[in-house]
């Protein structure tokens, strides 16, 4: 069933668990995220950014097509906007049928970021739409981004964020960057800082740039209050291997079996993830109090 993310992401935060967030560019990307969940009986976040939309992911066919997928299974589906830039973007995706918006105004000024992100609020609340924003800054992994902690969440500025904005999920930035690491690199995440966050805030935290965090890493953060994680290049990647090594084993092979082929490698990596952050049979939580049907 297609949800807001407020229910979901309050009950994980109740029962310390996460769930995952994955970016889902296609039918098969989508289907396979959705039946992972399902055959877990997990909830589940699909979500998409701006460019993704742009390349692959056309709106006007995915959304509906995601849509449909998640009313025909009994686990909780989010669909959510991943890093929304604009008010353009975010007025545009509520439209389409997100039921979750991410405003991402976290490279700007701490108060412009309160701002907008206010505004974006107010517009999806009254429609009964939940929000997650960012504070401090999640790079990106090329650029060598979140090894130092100049752009890591500080915790007074987050209490404030909170309080100020309303946002449903928080999106902190602990170490972790977008994209590939360097081979062999594994993250540094700040616990300390998560744990503090945690502690001032009590509310769902979110993990961006979950790939190639390592399992160790996420196992810690799982269990220092993050509550969503985000992954799109270890999705891509499942399915790349898969792809590769179907190719290598079979040259003769087609299209359609490249495609069925990438298919299974997504749930495989999916329903692994689930198992690992906690969310497998926590399909239900009280819609009453905290989710709300679209
Ligand atoms: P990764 O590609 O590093 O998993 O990041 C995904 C993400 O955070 C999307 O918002």
């Amino acid at each position: 069933m297609l949800v807001n993310m407020k229910g979901m992401l309050d009950a994980a935060n109740r029962d310390h668990y996460a769930i995952m967030a994955v970016n889902s560019v296609n039918m098969e990307m989508a289907r396979a995220v959705i039946e992972a969940a399902s055959e877990m009986r997990s909830p589940i976040i699909l979500q998409m950014g701006r460019s993704q939309m742009a390349k692959l992911a056309h709106h006007e066919d995915i959304l509906p097509m995601i849509r449909n997928m998640a009313e025909r299974v009994d686990v909780p589906v989010c669909l959510n906007l991943d890093h929304g830039p604009d008010f353009q973007t975010e007025i545009n995706a509520i439209h389409w049928g997100f039921t979750n918006l991410m405003i991402d105004a976290s490279s700007l000024p701490f108060e412009e970021n309160v701002r907008r992100t206010r505004i974006i609020v107010d517009m999806a609340h009254a429609k009964g739409i939940s929000v997650e924003a960012e504070l401090g800054h999640v790079g990106q992994a090329a650029d060598g981004d979140g090894r130092t902690d100049d752009m890591f969440t500080n915790v007074a500025q987050a209490v404030e964020f909170v309080e100020r904005t309303g946002v449903d999920a928080l999106a902190v930035a602990i170490g972790t960057a977008h994209g590939k690491y360097p081979a062999g690199y594994v993250p540094k995440l700040d616990f300390d800082r998560l744990a503090e966050l945690k502690a001032a805030l009590r509310m769902p935290l979110v993990l961006h740039g979950g790939s190639g965090s390592g399992e160790e890493n996420i196992r810690r953060a799982v269990a220092g209050g993050i509550n969503k994680i985000n992954v799109c290049t270890d999705a891509f990647h499942a399915a790349e291997v898969a792809m590769k090594a179907k190719w290598a084993e079979d040259p003769q092979t087609d299209y359609l079996n490249i495609m069925v082929t990438a298919e299974a490698a997504i749930k495989a990596f999916v329903k692994d993830y689930i198992a690992l952050i906690g969310s497998a049979n926590r399909y239900t939580f009280d819609f009453a109090d905290n989710g709300s049907k679209e």
